[in-house]
């Protein structure tokens, strides 16, 4: 089988990873690829928003399945104009990626179906937007209807804050269109928690639930970045909790979109927050996240393939999830991914700089390394990007993947480096050591290991 993965990212080098271990996977393309996943698969350059040459180069290949990581192809309908071609990919149309690419939509879609969410008003009049913020009590979230490239949501302490992000985004239009429009929230406490279903459009297969780490500073401190590390399985979402997510947000939600007559195939992706009133929806994408991916893939079964075919859409479709089929599995491992990001990111940085230590990081055991942000220079693997490598391990426990993994972040050298020494503590404290150690908590497929 020729399988080809869209992006360049940390969670495309992972994705590329695991697939690369699969027998059936003959060849293995990226578009566009990194420096490190040539180590899995042949880079071609064809950038990831241009579907066209995308669909181009898998009916020239004869690519068999088409995996799509970022959101931006999938918005600009690559499901669709692969399906229009007889090809097949795993991701969602255009018309069910909107779940991600209007806040406004998935907002009014949670209200619509009972979906518990934080209380919300969308706004398209700065005017109204402003009189109804005089009405709130602080603190308050200011959401950027479209995509901004991460930086569309506002956590605002105060109202002077918020006002001055209603300002930037409707009236400045700092992310042109996607901000003319825009969502105001209640704010939500607790701890946040990222699950991913597994739909063929019907039925949802849970992935073990996963913990990331958005803020650049140990104790979630500092500004906001794409993510600063992972680990999964997450415990504070226990096997009653993840049910519960399931039944009562991811079904309703692919049941939802089916009845809207926008099918959800692909992977939805539920970025909640654990209140004191249950699980609330922060957001939804629609692809796997990045990083928790890199920690998510060592932690699945060795048919993670057939989990992609039975939910692709196009070419000759996916047989869908078999019936009872709800859970992917967790062959009693941990994994754990620290992201090691440049000087100064998330704000502008250096690239170019020589990195050290990876042949070494690499033999360690349970250490991978996964590529975000790397090129090579002189025959040398330099950085080349705001987060430059996710060192992940995987172990029997958290706590021994999180040794493994810092063992890996301290062979690893380049001048700069930014990294947290905190990654995945959240679940060190929820749980003793070895007490998550569970063989069969997610069934269904059978145990792989980490190289
Ligand atoms: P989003 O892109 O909607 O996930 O928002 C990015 C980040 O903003 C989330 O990961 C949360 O940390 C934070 N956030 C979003 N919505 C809320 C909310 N209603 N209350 C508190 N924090 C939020
Ligand atoms: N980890 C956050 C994201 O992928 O959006």
């Amino acid at each position: 089988m020729k399988v080809l993965v869209v992006g360049s990212g940390g969670r495309e080098h992972a994705l590329t990873w695991k697939l690369a271990r699969d027998p059936r996977v003959r060849q293995l393309f990226a578009a566009p690829g990194n420096a490190g996943i040539t180590e899995a698969a042949s880079c071609v350059p064809v950038a990831a928003d241009d579907p066209e040459a995308l669909a181009d180069f898998a009916a020239g290949r004869g690519v068999d399945l088409t995996v799509v990581g970022p959101e931006t192809p999938l918005m600009a309908g690559i499901a669709d104009l692969f399906a229009a071609r007889g090809l097949r990919i795993f991701g969602p149309a255009r018309e069910a990626a909107v779940l991600e690419g209007s806040k406004i939509f998935a907002k009014e879609f949670m209200a619509r179906h009972g979906i518990p969410t934080a209380p919300f008003r969308a706004f398209d009049s700065h005017n109204e937007a402003q009189d109804y913020l005089g009405r709130m009590e602080p603190p308050v979230v200011v959401k950027a209807d479209g995509l901004a490239a991460g930086k569309g949501v506002v956590v605002a302490r105060d109202r002077e804050e918020a006002a001055f992000a209603l300002r930037t985004m409707m009236v400045e239009g700092a992310f042109g269109e996607a901000g003319r429009r825009v969502v105001i929230e209640d704010c939500l406490e607790g701890q946040e928690v990222s699950v991913f279903g597994v739909t063929d459009g019907e039925r949802v297969c849970v992935l073990p639930p996963c913990q990331d780490h958005k803020a650049l500073l140990e104790g979630d401190q500092g500004p906001n970045t794409g993510g600063m590390g992972a680990y999964c399985p997450a415990p504070i979402l226990d096997e009653p909790a993840l049910d519960a997510v399931r039944e009562k947000i991811l079904e309703p939600v692919v049941d939802g979109m089916a009845r809207e007559g926008r099918p959800f195939r692909g992977v939805l992706y539920a970025g909640l927050m654990l209140t004191a009133q249950g699980p609330m929806v922060l957001e939804f994408n629609v692809r796997f996240g990045d990083p928790e991916t890199q920690a998510l893939l060592p932690c699945l079964g060795d048919d993670f393939l057939d989990l992609l075919l039975a939910c692709s859409g196009g070419g000759d479709g996916g047989d869908g999830l078999p019936s009872g089929f709800t859970r992917g599995e967790n062959p009693g491992r941990h994994a754990v991914c620290v992201v090691l990001a440049s000087e100064g990111y998330p704000g502008p940085y250096r690239k170019g700089i020589p990195i050290d230590g990876l042949e070494e990081a690499r033999g360690l055991p349970g250490v991978t390394i996964f590529h975000a942000g790397t090129a090579v220079a002189d025959g040398r693997v330099v950085t080349s990007g705001g987060r430059v490598l996710g060192v992940t391990a995987a172990a029997g426990s958290l706590a021994e993947a999180v040794a493994a993994a810092y063992r890996g972040v301290d062979t690893v050298r380049f001048t700069g480096v930014c990294f947290r020494r905190d990654i995945a503590r959240k679940g060190l404290e929820h749980l003793p050591v070895n007490s998550f150690r569970s063989g069969n908590l997610w069934k269904g497929f059978k145990p792989d290991t980490l190289e």
